[in-house]
């Protein structure tokens, strides 16, 4: 895939001020590990807080535009569901943070999902996705929802005939991958690609990471402090502050408000793995309640003495909580600016939505 990068202005800036500051480069390596070097790596790699255990979202944007394009009509393509209804955009809702704000979605027939929906924001820094890990990367996550009943309920097939129907599409996917006949590996791809893009670099935290002081606040530093002296930092930390691990909730006392979910057990039927998940990106929190996989609270302060008292066996005090939710704050990024597209008409060959 060919990339282009564009690297904005004032990152640049960024850069220059910082590398004239500290010459030192220690974390390049780190960002070619992680396997996102390729993808513009150069703002976290001379930074004053490289060493830190959260490293800023690298600054840039994907222009293979056709493939890009394409998936993000795809992505908010609601003919992909059996209604004709249903687009990815109805659940991970790109106007509210990547998520929908409820506990479980709302599928095909107004069927009530079994778990909270994560964002798609940044998915893309995920060691796997889903709760469970279950999808080893977007490509192959990105052919679930289509075909779950619980969800846009249709079928590969269906989905596929809908799209090979619309002239526009069969061209398009040509344009793209060669190939007079769509397929859903195809599908899938192309909606992947379109989420690689949806990153939000540019948080006031990340700025603080690259040598900004007065971007975030006292208070907020020192949450960032307890955030780190606390242990939060052992299980999200790096691009996404979170998402590079499985872990039990529960470490410190047993989580006794959802026992039916299992999580990453049902991937690996490991007794150790009962009530594993995967630990969620921090980036963007403040947008994405309720929380938890069974949206135990719309409370950020509650989530957070959760996770004190269930993770690391600790009461925090009202200050140490405000403190460390406002830290979480300074997290929200810049939002992929998204241009609504406009989706071709279906033809007399476009099968027709069935609503039940
Ligand atoms: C009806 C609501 C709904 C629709 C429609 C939907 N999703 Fe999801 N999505 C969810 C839920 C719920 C989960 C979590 C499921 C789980 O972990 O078991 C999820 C998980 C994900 C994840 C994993 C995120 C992570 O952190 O693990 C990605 C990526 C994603 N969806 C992308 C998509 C794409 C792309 C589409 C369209 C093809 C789509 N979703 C359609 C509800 C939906
Ligand atoms: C041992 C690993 C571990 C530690 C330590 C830990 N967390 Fe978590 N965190 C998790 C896991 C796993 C989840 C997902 C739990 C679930 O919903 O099943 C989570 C979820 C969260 C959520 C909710 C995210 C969402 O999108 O729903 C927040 C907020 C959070 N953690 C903050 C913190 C804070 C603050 C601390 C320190 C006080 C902390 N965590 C310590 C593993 C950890």
């Amino acid at each position: 895939m060919k990339i282009m990068k564009f690297t904005a202005m004032n990152c640049f800036m960024a850069f220059v001020v910082i590398n004239c500051a500290t010459p030192a480069f220690s974390t390049a390596g780190g960002l070619i590990d992680m396997g996102y070097g390729s993808r513009g790596g150069s703002m976290g790699a001379g930074s004053a807080r490289s060493q830190e255990p959260i490293q800023p979202i690298p600054i840039s944007f994907d222009w293979n535009s056709a493939k890009i394009e394409l998936g993000k009509k795809l992505f908010f393509e609601p003919r992909l569901s059996k209604s004709g209804w249903i687009s990815c955009n109805s659940c991970h809702n790109l106007s509210t943070g990547g998520a929908d704000n409820l506990p479980s979605s709302i599928g095909h027939k107004w069927l009530f999902g079994p778990i909270n929906a994560p964002t798609v924001l940044n998915a893309k820094f995920n060691l796997a996705q889903f709760w469970d890990g279950r999808a080893k990367n977007l490509k192959e996550q990105a052919k679930g929802p289509i075909a779950n009943p619980m969800e846009m309920a249709s079928t590969h097939e269906l989905a596929v005939s809908v799209l090979q129907s619309i002239p526009e599409y069969v061209q398009w996917f040509k344009e793209v991958y060669e190939d007079e006949t769509i397929n859903i590996d195809n599908v899938a791809d192309a909606i992947a690609a379109f989420e690689e893009t949806l990153t939000t670099p540019n948080s006031r935290f990340d700025s603080w990471l690259n040598g900004y002081d007065e971007k975030i606040s006292e208070s907020e530093r020192e949450g960032y402090t307890l955030f780190k002296g606390k242990g939060c930092v052992i299980c999200h930390n790096g691009f996404g502050v979170g998402g590079n691990s499985f872990q039990i909730f529960g470490v410190a006392k047993p989580y006794n408000k959802d026992t039916q979910t299992l999580g990453r057990y049902n991937v690996t039927k490991n007794e150790k793995d009962k009530y594993a998940f995967k630990v969620p990106l921090l980036r963007n929190i403040a947008l994405t309640a309720p929380y938890f996989h069974d949206a135990s609270t719309w409370d950020l302060s509650e989530a957070v003495n959760i996770m004190a008292e269930y993770q690391l066996g600790t009461t925090l005090t009202d200050d140490e909580t405000n403190k460390i939710v406002a830290f979480l704050r300074t997290l929200t990024g810049d939002q992929p600016p998204i241009i609504f597209p406009t989706l071709p008409p279906s033809t007399a060959n476009t099968p027709k939505p069935v609503r039940n």
